[in-house]
């Protein structure tokens, strides 16, 4: 088994975080454990924790208090809701410090605070998160570098690659380094094979600490023992500490633990040493049976079933019967001896391992190199964050096709719809209806492409953003940077497939100007999608909202269907809030400015020219023009800013 060298060995002396420490030098010595790989390791222990929530009676987690060693694998168990995710939640510091949360938690001799779990464990959670399109040696080397970007001391390429191979290597991945994880779009590696790729991303950092939810869950009976093998020979080899949980465990996952947790709703009902668990039950009366496997009885035994009130009073009462058997039981007793021995003398532990900080530049000392560093850092983070999203992106070709043809093909649609305008009076509506279909086909096209291409970027974010790496501004930048070279190309061919297909006004410059609307366009529609992403976690609700977001908005932004001094003043009003209006009638000047238009024999001549239709329609426009792109810009960045805001801000259920 490699031997991993610590690449979050040094805390992020950023300031905002520095701040939330109580004891800069509890958590270095923490660090210092990992940077001697399997070194001493780091020991966590709990000590009645009683977590509670607002709204619900009975608090989630009850009184439980447990130990795992360093070199350790311990399973939590229990029934679906018993509180086995809350437990590792708390644990690893996900749930913030509050009056809600009661009890002690020590890594090691230390207590410390949510935030330094956090800081300190790796989390493994329950659902992969990661970009489909993306060989497993590429998701591994950007991980690697992201969690470079927001370490101080920056390993050099070499250092990250070795680290890579060793992940590879330690979770048996050789074989598919260079294959696809697969999605929606394309077929990849095996589920087992995906959930190691997000334990190995985890162990990147070489964590002391290790929190899994539910690994084996979704998987087949051989990959789920696989990788419970491959977690218990992790913690032997490096000395690290591993809890996870798991809900339906084979029986012969059993001969891996070294330790299990068994929980019901919300109590401890077991704590020790997985051997001890079969003399234990038997102890309090409930022997398995020969063939029953050991773990499905001491869940069946602790599991309240509210199927009827009698059923749930006489399981409720069962399960107090074992947790007060339990806690009269020699076992509880040595956990309580153990916990007390571990807990011991704080101070003397803290006094007697300091390890000197090293510190980078201080802010308060330094503010310049302190922000010159940060923004060398930030740039780092961009980088690879877009590196990652382009190679996701050129790995996909479903993706390309979809970011090239579509406005391709659309345009083509339009142009032959049209056919040639010619500048008789009838042109002029053919006209004034193609420069709005244009405008809101490319709208349309930009929500289309996001719709289904943004969700994969955005549960990658909220993974990642838990961990700190970067912002929602920064991946949504990085997203629209990615998206820039397709749109650019895709719009430039579709327009120009409309503008000279169709014969709109014969000048390269004003070809440029219908282009550029188009791609604003464009940008706004994926951008108005990726804000309803945010908005709602469904994109078939994202979809249905943008749509009609933009039906609406270009239906009272056209004076096709009524010219705006005849609005009612309400839909005037609201009119003014729609980009379409703006970028309208940039592209209705665009095209009726000095255009020659005719009038034949057989039809009143309503219009003599471009200008007297603009002057009679459009009254302002003309002026208005630089107005008018100023506007469309800065709905284009509201609209990006809303969107980024709103990922960064809406409250995400913490799973
Ligand atoms: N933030 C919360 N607010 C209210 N109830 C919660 C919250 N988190 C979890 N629960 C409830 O707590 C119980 C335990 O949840 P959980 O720890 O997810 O169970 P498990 O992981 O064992 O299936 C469940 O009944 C769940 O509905
Ligand atoms: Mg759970």
């Amino acid at each position: 088994m490699a031997h991993y060298q610590a690449i979050n060995d040094d805390d992020d002396d950023d300031g905002d975080n520095q701040s939330t420490f109580t004891s800069a030098s509890s958590l270095r010595r923490l660090h210092s454990d990992q940077e001697e790989g399997a070194g001493a390791g780091v020991s966590i222990s709990f000590e009645n924790i009683v977590y509670s929530v607002a709204g619900r009676d009975a608090p989630l987690l009850d009184g439980v208090s447990g130990l795992v060693r360093p070199g350790q694998c311990c399973a939590v168990l229990g029934g679906s809701g018993s509180g086995k995710t809350t437990l590792l939640d708390v644990l690893a510091g996900m749930i913030p410090d509050g009056p809600n949360v009661q009890g002690t938690v020590r890594f090691g001799k230390t207590v410390i605070n949510a935030a330094q779990r956090r800081l300190v464990s790796a989390y493994v959670m329950q659902d992969d998160r990661l970009l489909p399109s993306l060989t497993v040696r590429q998701t591994f080397w950007y991980a690697a570098a992201l969690r470079r970007a927001k370490n101080d001391r920056m390993q050099s390429r070499d250092e990250v690659r070795l680290r890579v191979e060793a992940a590879i290597d330690d979770l048996g991945l050789r074989k598919v380094a260079d294959t696809s994880i697969g999605g929606v779009f394309s077929r990849g590696i095996s589920g087992g094979e995906r959930r190691r790729v997000s334990v190995g991303i985890q162990l990147l950092t070489n964590p002391s600490v290790l929190f899994l939810d539910e690994p084996t869950t979704g998987l087949d009976a051989f990959n789920a023992y696989a990788l419970i093998e491959t977690l218990s020979a992790l913690a032997r080899s490096n000395n690290k500490t591993i809890l996870f949980t798991i809900h339906q465990p084979r029986s012969n996952v059993f001969e891996l633990l070294d330790g299990v947790m068994l929980l019901s709703n919300g109590k401890g009902v077991y704590q020790g040493p997985a051997a001890a668990l079969g003399d234990h039950f038997t102890a309090c009366g409930f022997p398995s049976g020969r063939f029953v496997n050991l773990l499905d009885h001491a869940i069946d035994l602790v599991v309240v079933d509210k199927r009827s009130p009698e059923t749930e009073d006489a399981t409720t009462e069962r399960l107090n019967g074992l947790v007060k058997a339990y806690q009269a039981s020699a076992l509880y007793k040595q956990l309580e001896v153990d916990l007390a021995e571990v807990g011991g003398d704080d101070n003397a532990a803290a006094s007697s391992s300091h390890i000197p900080v090293v510190t980078g530049y201080n802010k308060s000392t330094n503010n310049v190199a302190w922000a010159v560093r940060k923004f060398r850092r930030w740039v780092y983070t961009f980088t690879t964050v877009l590196a990652r999203q382009f190679t996701n992106l050129g790995r996909n070709p479903i993706a390309l096709g979809m970011r090239m043809a579509q406005l391709i093909a659309i345009g083509s649609i339009l142009s032959m719809f049209i056919l040639r305008l010619d500048n008789n009076q009838s042109s002029v509506q053919n006209r004034s209806g193609l420069l709005y279909q244009a405008m809101m086909s490319g709208s349309f096209v930009g929500m289309l492409t996001a719709i289904p291409l943004f969700p994969e970027h955005r549960d990658l974010f909220y993974r990642e953003r838990r961990q700190g790496f970067y912002n929602a501004g920064t991946m949504l930048l990085a997203y629209v940077v990615h998206v820039l070279p397709t749109a650019l190309i895709a719009v430039t061919v579709a327009s120009s497939i409309v503008y000279f297909g169709t014969g709109l006004y014969p000048e390269t410059s004003r070809f440029f100007v219908f282009a550029g609307v188009i791609f604003f366009g464009y940008l706004f529609g994926e951008l108005l999608a990726i804000m309803f992403m945010g908005v709602f976690y469904s994109p078939v609700i994202a979809n249905t909202s943008s749509a009609l977001y933009m039906s609406v908005a270009s239906l009272i932004s056209t004076s096709v269907f009524r010219s705006y001094e005849r609005m009612p003043d309400v839909v005037r009003w609201v009119s003014y809030s729609s980009i379409y209006k703006y970028a309208s009638q940039i592209l209705i000047v665009n095209e009726f400015q000095d255009l020659r238009l005719t009038c034949d024999d057989d039809e009143p001549c309503r219009y003599p020219s471009g200008n007297f239709y603009l002057e009679l329609y459009y009254p302002n426009a003309v002026e208005n023009v630089a107005r008018n792109w100023a506007l469309v810009i800065v709905f284009v960045g509201v609209m990006g800013v809303s969107a980024a805001l709103v990922l960064q801000f809406r409250k995400r259920s913490m799973r």
